[in-house]
């Protein structure tokens, strides 16, 4: 008998190339898709002019009057010609789609728009980002990209395919970097959402250290994984306490990125990921309608992995350590108790203790373990953790934005401005000291659930283990999911964040005016 847990073969993302060729004459194209500009009246962009030539009864700009078309971004007119045109026979459908006014995130939807229009097809050429490539490769990638993801666990095999091809016409090899940055970024986040929408009956924490050891030897990382035994030995009291309850045990992930022409003088930043494989809530259980999504709980620790296995292919000038604090929520006799005191690393006199008033606070006591091993072990310049930490930060802003906490004013503004321009809003909150108080323990150094404002308290909880360093804090439980199919989220588990680091730590001096 076959195992019964085995994940199924997924589809993979469209091959994105470049052809310097016009669209129609890309062998194979089923599909073209040319940009439609917004104005007083419609224009079209590159490729079009060559395509009348290849076939004059073809009247465009008519279809889209026809069509009431306006050209913003994400709009498309589809128009079937049967028998294809000169030079491209198997040519059998042309789409028309606008990009507004052609700023990233309309070049993003664009692509969103031609990976809704094509799935289930084989090539796709577009001259949509060659109306201003500089602008538009990346979104344009990203969105084509991310709008093609599913998951499929049927017998039948996924409802739809993304399409296999898409060719971006008019664009030569003067284009390449720009190409294999877009597709790293793209790639991130497929593999952030792949990783968060995997179920939990396989993904446990060891399932999460395998897919670590992957990426480490397909992107030549350093890496280094932690059993429970090690934890033991070492003192991570967070991550076995939370672990506790669990038949799959907690781990400790570890991958160091150095740049190629690395230095002692060369700055590090530390990436601290909550990797919860799965919460129940423990001894304070979840309610069951709470409960179905946190599958997506360690989606920090996704974040952090995908980041880390595009690092070089951005080119990021920085060294990066990425750790993830993989455990397990579970209820079971082992479990910890409300009322536990668990010491944090490293496990001796020197190391701050936490009371367990809420077996339901847990990401913040393995992120702690981790974020004291980066300042006591890598000795970074900054931290930046990434967690789906608080139903409240939820309630707070919605599921469009995600939350962002720092220490540091620089670093909060570059975070910030990374999230917007890749998609992925972010809103500083503040780390108002005076909650501070609300921390307080009768009997340990801090209380894992001080109460309201909960996204707050849980930061300024963390903020103890980030060693006075600049240090910045994800709460991404509002985002982590998506609802419904939208722009370039498909329904599910989002993977949210790993563009906003990668755009980031990919510029060329990420840490200006920080260290
Ligand atoms: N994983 C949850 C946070 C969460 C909630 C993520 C909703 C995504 C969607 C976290 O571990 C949690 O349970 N937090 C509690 C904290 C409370 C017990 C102090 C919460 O927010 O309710
Ligand atoms: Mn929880
Ligand atoms: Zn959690």
């Amino acid at each position: 008998m076959a195992d019964a847990i085995t994940l199924p073969p997924q589809v993979s993302p469209p091959a994105v190339t470049l052809d310097e060729r016009v669209p129609h004459a890309v062998a194979g194209a089923e599909v073209i898709a040319l940009p439609v500009l917004p104005g007083e009246s419609l224009m079209l962009g590159p490729g079009a002019a060559a395509l009348a030539d290849a076939a004059s009864d073809l009247d465009l700009l008519g279809i889209l009057e026809a069509e009431h078309a306006s050209g913003k971004a994400g709009e498309v007119v589809s128009y079937v010609v049967p028998g294809g045109v000169r030079g491209n026979k198997a040519l059998r459908r042309i789409l028309l789609v606008g990009v507004g006014a052609q700023r990233p995130v309309d070049f993003r939807r664009a692509g969103v728009a031609v990976a809704r229009a094509t799935r289930d097809l084989s090539t796709v050429a577009t001259t949509i980002p060659a109306l201003d490539p500089d602008v538009a490769v990346e979104p344009f990638v990203v969105g084509v990209t991310l709008a093609s993801f599913s998951f499929d666990w049927r017998a039948s095999g996924p409802v739809h395919r993304p399409v296999g091809s898409v060719v971006l016409a008019e664009l030569g090899s003067a284009y390449d970097g720009s190409l294999s940055r877009s597709v790293a970024v793209a790639t991130a986040g497929w593999r952030s959402r792949f990783l968060a929408t995997v179920p939990s009956n396989i993904k446990n924490p060891a399932w999460l250290a395998e897919q670590a050891l992957t990426i480490a030897d397909a992107s030549g990382l350093k890496v280094k994984v932690w059993d429970e035994q090690q934890l033991a030995k070492e003192g991570f009291g967070g991550l076995l306490g939370v672990g506790s309850g669990s038949p799959t045990p907690p781990r400790l992930i570890r991958l160091d990125y150095a740049p190629p022409k690395a230095s002692r003088k060369t700055p590090t930043v530390a990436l601290v990921g909550k990797g919860i494989t799965f919460d129940t809530g423990g001894l304070n259980l979840k309610p069951g309608d709470s409960m179905t999504t946190m599958k997506r709980d360690m989606t920090g620790g996704a974040i952090v992995l995908s980041t880390m296995a595009a690092l070089a292919a951005v080119g990021c000038p920085v060294r990066v350590v990425g750790l993830v604090a993989a455990a397990e929520n579970a209820v079971s006799g082992s479990s910890m108790r409300p009322g536990d005191v668990l010491r944090h690393f490293p496990g001796d006199k020197t190391a701050r203790t936490s009371e367990v008033t809420n077996t339901d606070a847990e990401g913040r006591l393995v992120l702690a373990d981790a974020m004291a091993y980066a300042v006591a072990q890598v000795k970074p310049d900054v931290i930046v953790d990434v967690a789906t930490l608080t139903g409240a930060i939820k309630v707070a802003l919605g599921q469009q934005v995600g939350g962002l906490f720092a220490n540091h004013d620089v670093l909060a503004a570059i975070l910030e401005g990374a999230a917007e321009a890749t998609g992925e809003p972010l809103w500083r909150m503040p780390l108002s000291s005076t909650y501070e108080d609300k921390l307080a323990s009768p009997i340990a150094d801090a209380d894992n659930s001080a109460g309201t404002p909960q996204a707050i308290t849980a930061a300024l909880f963390l903020q103890h283990f980030a060693g006075g360093l600049p240090w910045a804090h994800l709460d991404l439980a509002s985002v982590g999911d998506t609802p419904e199919d939208r722009d370039e989220w498909t329904k599910g588990p989002s993977g949210w964040g790993a563009r906003t680091l990668l755009t980031w730590l990919g510029s060329p001096e990420p840490l200006a005016g920080v260290v």
